[in-house]
């Protein structure tokens, strides 16, 4: 996705051009008078990334409802954002004094969440996508609400060693959080990050996650549009799991339980929008794919 960037700024380019996408969300609904959360550093993220910023007929300061996927995705992003904070306020309530987030990407969690004291938030994610973070926070003065370390790395490869290099303690429970994550994965590297997250997992840890199986992610290609941002994220998406996403967790030693979007939006007060068509198949089949899951 080529496109005329401010030069000061190296923006993300591949998979990490996705972070930028889900921020423009983030700002979208940040503007909102009765926003579910506020992102101050979302709209900063954006006009670092300029015209490289995918979708911008979908995020313009009030979103349109075209009925089609991204009109979607701009409506359900706010709920899984806010879905995950309280996942993190809960997690923390309960004692939690360690956070990773895999795959931040642009999540500025560490800065806008009311953390208690003592928590350590490791962020892990690319190092084309954390240099740009760095320095869009770093202009802002932003200043984290608790010890927040961001590592470079690629999660298909060997992390953990790097995550206890900086900090980590494998021996206390941990709030792990995989938002976005898990679809720009094949199926062997989906197991292959399950597993390392439970070897650095105590008891008492929990494991959250946005999960799509096979057959909503073909539904979702199906339904996408041709524009060269649809294209572009057609090449990124792997088949999508293979099972039931509690099954596949129990088989990792965790203990899982869905949420529906859907559900949990009426409950913000902030019900979805009706689709139809393609939509509506993609909305049926993907619902109950925010994950939350305890290690006994
Ligand atoms: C859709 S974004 C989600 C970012 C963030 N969790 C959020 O919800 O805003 C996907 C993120 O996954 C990261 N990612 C994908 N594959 C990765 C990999 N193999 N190693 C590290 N990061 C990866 C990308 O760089 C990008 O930041």
């Amino acid at each position: 996705m080529a496109g005329s960037q401010p030069e000061e700024y190296q923006v993300p380019t591949g998979v990490g051009l996705t972070a930028v996408g889900v921020a423009a969300a983030r700002a979208a609904e940040s503007r909102r008078s009765d926003r579910l959360f506020n992102d101050p550093f979302a709209t900063d993220f954006m006009t670092a990334a300029g015209a490289a910023l995918p979708f911008t007929d979908h995020y313009p300061p009030a979103i349109p409802d075209n009925g089609d996927l991204w009109s979607w995705f701009a409506s359900y992003a706010p709920i899984r954002t806010r879905f995950f904070d309280d996942y993190c306020r809960d997690a923390c309530a309960a004692g939690c004094r360690q956070v990773v987030i895999p795959a931040a990407g642009l999540d500025t969690r560490a800065f806008r969440l009311p953390w208690p004291a003592g928590v350590h938030l490791f962020e892990l994610d690319t190092p084309e996508v954390l240099t740009f973070k760095e320095k869009v926070l770093a202009e802002r003065d932003a200043t984290p609400a608790c010890q927040r370390v961001a590592i470079s790395t690629d999660l298909r490869q060997e992390w953990p060693a790097a995550v206890v290099q900086a900090g980590f303690h494998p021996g206390e429970p941990t709030a792990w959080l995989a938002e976005g994550l898990l679809m720009y994965l094949t199926q062997d590297e989906r197991d292959q990050l399950l597993d390392r997250i439970g070897q650095l997992s105590a008891p008492g840890s929990r494991l959250a996650m946005e999960y799509t199986d096979r057959a909503t992610i073909q539904l979702m290609r199906d339904a996408l549009d041709d524009s060269p941002y649809s294209v572009f994220l057609k090449t990124l998406w792997h088949s999508g799991g293979q099972e039931n996403p509690t099954s596949w967790l129990g088989r990792h030693g965790w203990q899982a339980q869905a949420y529906s979007a859907v559900e949990r939006a009426q409950s913000y007060g902030r019900p979805l929008p009706d689709p139809t068509g393609p939509v509506a198949q993609v909305v049926r089949a993907g619902d109950g794919g925010l994950i939350i899951a305890r290690r006994p």
